[in-house]
C-alpha cells in the first residue's frame, strides 16, 4: 500500500533522497514504514530534517526495521541505551570514522542498516559522505568484473587496531581481536531484496584476498578502494541539528569528514542486524518488484 503523506526528493541519481512530510517521533503505520523502507531500497540512504526524536523514539523507529546490534565492541553508548552508540567527537576526542567504510564487515553477519541522529554539529564542516557499491560495480571495466567473480576477502577490525594498542598495547590488540575475530565475504555480492549485484570491499575493514599472495591482493585492493571513491557514486549531506539519515548497510560506504576540530560534533547511531523485511519471502520481494 501506498504511503501518501511521504515526499521523497532524490538527491543524486546514484543515492541519497531526502524525505517530508513525516514525524519520526511518532509511531508510525505500515504503509508509512513500507513507503520509508522502500525508499532506503531505491536510494541507499535516505533523509529527514527537524526530527527531535529522543532515544526511546530513536531505538524503536530501528526496531521496525529489524533487532539492534548488540553493544558495539569499540565504541561507548548513550547512558541507559546500550544499543544506541555515542560518537562524539571533538578536541579530546578525535574523529575517527573519516575513511571509507561499511560498518563491521569483520561480523560474519554485518548489519544491514544503521540510523544516525545528529545531537550536536558544528557551525560548518562535518559532512557525511555515502557511496553506492552498486555503481562502483556497474562502472568497473569488463574484466575486473570477471577476475572479481568468484573471489572472497578477509575483513577485520582494520582501522579499530590503533585504538586497542594505544588503549592497552599488544596484549589489549591480541585480546580484541580474539574476541571480535574476522569474516571472509565475496568481493561480489547480489542484493537480497533487488538481486543487483554490488561491489563489497571497504578500506576500513577489507584486509587481503583469500588465496593470492599479499603484493598481489594489495594490488586488487587498492584498485578497488580507488575505484570506489568517485563523486559519480557519492552523496553529501550537510548536517544540521535533529537530522536523521538511514542507510542500507550492505550497499554503502559512508565517510564523516573530519574538518570541524575543534568543534564539537555528536551523533547517535542505532545499527539494525538484520532486513526484518527481507528475512520473509513475498514481502520484500513485492516491494522491490514495486
Ligand atoms: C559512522 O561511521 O557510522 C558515523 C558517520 C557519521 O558520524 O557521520
Amino acid at each position: 500500500m501506498a504511503a501518501p503523506d511521504l515526499i521523497i526528493e532524490p538527491l543524486t541519481p546514484a543515492i541519497g533522497a531526502e524525505i517530508a512530510g513525516v514525524d519520526l517521533s511518532a509511531p508510525l503505520d505500515e504503509a508509512t514504514l513500507d513507503g520509508i523502507y522502500r525508499a532506503l531500497i531505491d536510494h541507499l540512504v535516505i533523509f529527514f530534517r527537524d526530527q527531535p526524536i529522543p532515544p526511546e523514539a530513536h531505538l524503536a523507529l530501528a526496531r521496525t526495521f529489524g533487532e539492534p546490534e548488540p553493544p558495539h565492541p569499540v565504541y561507548p553508548h548513550v547512558e541507559d541505551f546500550e544499543n544506541i552508540v555515542l560518537l562524539a567527537s571533538g578536541p579530546d576526542s578525535k574523529p575517527d570514522t573519516n575513511g571509507w567504510h561499511t560498518d563491521m564487515t569483520y561480523r560474519g553477519n554485518p548489519p544491514f542498516a544503521s540510523v544516525l541522529c545528529a545531537r550536536e554539529v558544528p557551525a560548518v564542516g562535518g559532512d557525511t559522505l555515502w557511496a553506492s557499491m552498486y555503481a562502483a560495480y556497474a562502472a568497473l571495466p569488463a574484466d575486473i568484473k570477471a577476475h572479481i567473480a568468484d573471489l572472497e576477502a578477509l575483513h577485520e577490525i582494520g582501522d579499530f587496531r590503533d585504538g586497542y594498542l594505544a588503549a592497552g598495547g599488544a596484549p589489549s590488540l591480541s585480546a580484541a581481536m580474539a574476541k571480535v575475530g574476522c569474516a571472509v565475504h565475496r568481493v561480489v555480492q547480489h542484493h537480497p531484496v533487488t538481486g543487483r549485484p554490488y561491489l563489497y570491499v571497504n578500506h576500513g575493514f577489507t584486509q587481503y584476498i583469500v588465496g593470492m599472495k599479499r603484493p598481489e591482493s594489495d594490488r586488487l585492493l587498492h584498485y578497488l578502494f580507488d575505484h570506489v571513491d568517485r563523486p559519480e557514486f557519492q552523496v553529501r549531506f550537510r548536517w544540521r541539528k535533529d537530522s536523521v539519515a538511514m542507510w542500507d548497510n550492505r550497499v554503502t560506504q559512508h565517510y564523516a569528514t573530519a574538518d570541524y576540530l575543534p568543534n564539537y560534533r555528536c551523533m547517535h547511531r542505532v545499527t539494525v542486524v538484520n532486513d526484518r523485511r527481507a528475512a520473509g519471502t513475498g514481502e520484500a520481494r513485492s516491494l522491490a518488484a514495486g
